[in-house]
């Protein structure tokens, strides 16, 4: 069924196809039995929330929270959304989704399009979904790295309420300088800040937000190490591994290859796989993984874990093969 949907859907513009899809399914949640509760399988307490099944969605399908429920009905244990930013911005000029079919990955530049987090925060609040909800934060472009930690902590304050756990977003390519937060004395002061923050508002609320840091897969071995180091000096709550490559190693001659952007799906499978393997050995044993990256198969979701995932979540493998992929993984969990 999703083969002939897909052949129609490839056919329309990438992300006209992206919203006529999300629409859609919102519809037909409807008709649904049980939507709002995930299935449970393999339960698990991950950063010390309660998972009624591991597999979730990544960031980036539902940047501004319109779809949380349509989303959840199709089983996943938990979903992140976002990346949302302080204020509304239109990201890049489009094109800026490109899809390398023969290999099965995504090229995207989307820049961080997003309604800004008080929309987001709105859509939160509606939400009957009962899994667990993520919500992953980024800076402005027009905001200076400098200034980095003051749209994360804006964003953190405007959430801190509603998210089950926050995800820091230093690893997307397509925001200027973003990625240089993943290292030395920048990322020192934006843990300490977070962390800071995060103490402050958890004593406010009387609730605890488990903080997790994504990164990018193009990190070098010696800057994993260094990374690792402050991470665990920090206590991160969890790392999310990994984001897309800008590396077009794999691809080569593939249409859309000079694209500008991040590369995501079957192509970095194994890149990010090495990435998570890496941070699991560096990192304390106290700080939970969510392995994300090409995920395809049931297989696929089983070599995350076996690579020390405690979680593991999908994106392009969900537009290339449909909701059946989540229902063969859980099937076989
Ligand atoms: C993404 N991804 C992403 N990640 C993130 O943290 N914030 C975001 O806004 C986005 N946006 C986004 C848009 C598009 C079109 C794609 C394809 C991806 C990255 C995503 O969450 C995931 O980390 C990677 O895509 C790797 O997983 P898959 O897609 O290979 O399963």
């Amino acid at each position: 069924m999703y083969r002939l949907l897909r052949a129609l859907l490839f056919s329309l513009p990438a992300e006209f196809a992206h919203r006529l899809s999300l629409s859609s399914l919102k519809i037909l949640l409807i008709l649904k039995k049980n939507k709002y509760q995930p299935p449970e399988h393999s339960p698990k307490q991950v950063m010390g929330l309660e998972f009624k099944n591991p597999i979730g969605l990544a960031a980036g399908l539902d940047k501004n929270g319109d779809y949380i429920d349509a989303l959840g009905s199709l089983g996943f244990g938990f979903i992140e959304i976002g990346t949302v930013t302080p204020k509304p911005q239109a990201g890049n000029p489009r094109p800026r989704l490109f899809r390398l079919r023969r290999s099965s990955g995504i090229i995207n530049r989307m820049g961080f399009n997003n309604r800004g987090v008080d929309y987001l925060v709105e859509n939160v609040k509606k939400r009957k979904y009962q899994g667990v909800l993520g919500i992953n934060i980024g800076k402005n472009k027009s905001t200076k790295l400098e200034d980095a930690l003051d749209d994360y902590e804006y964003c953190i304050s405007k959430i801190f309420p509603y998210a089950d756990y926050i995800v820091i977003n230093v690893s997307s390519p397509n925001t200027p300088g973003l990625r240089g937060l993943q290292h030395g004395k920048m990322l020192d002061d934006l843990l300490e800040g977070i962390k800071k923050v995060q103490q402050s508002l958890s004593e406010e609320h009387k609730r605890y937000v488990p903080i997790a840091y994504k990164i990018a897969p193009d990190l070098l071995e010696e800057e994993v190490v260094s990374i690792c180091e402050q991470l665990n000096k920090a206590s991160i709550d969890g790392l999310i591994a990994t984001n897309t490559t800008v590396s077009r190693k794999g691809i080569e001659g593939s249409r859309y290859v000079d694209e500008a952007g991040g590369l995501s799906g079957e192509p970095i499978f194994g890149k990010s796989t090495e990435t998570q393997k890496l941070f699991r050995e560096l990192l304390d044993e106290s700080i939970p993984i969510i392995g994300v990256g090409g995920v395809f198969s049931p297989e696929d979701a089983k070599t995350k874990f076996v690579a020390g995932a405690s979680l593991v979540q999908l994106y392009t493998g969900l537009i290339y093969l449909g909701p059946s992929l989540l229902k063969r993984i859980l099937a076989e969990l």
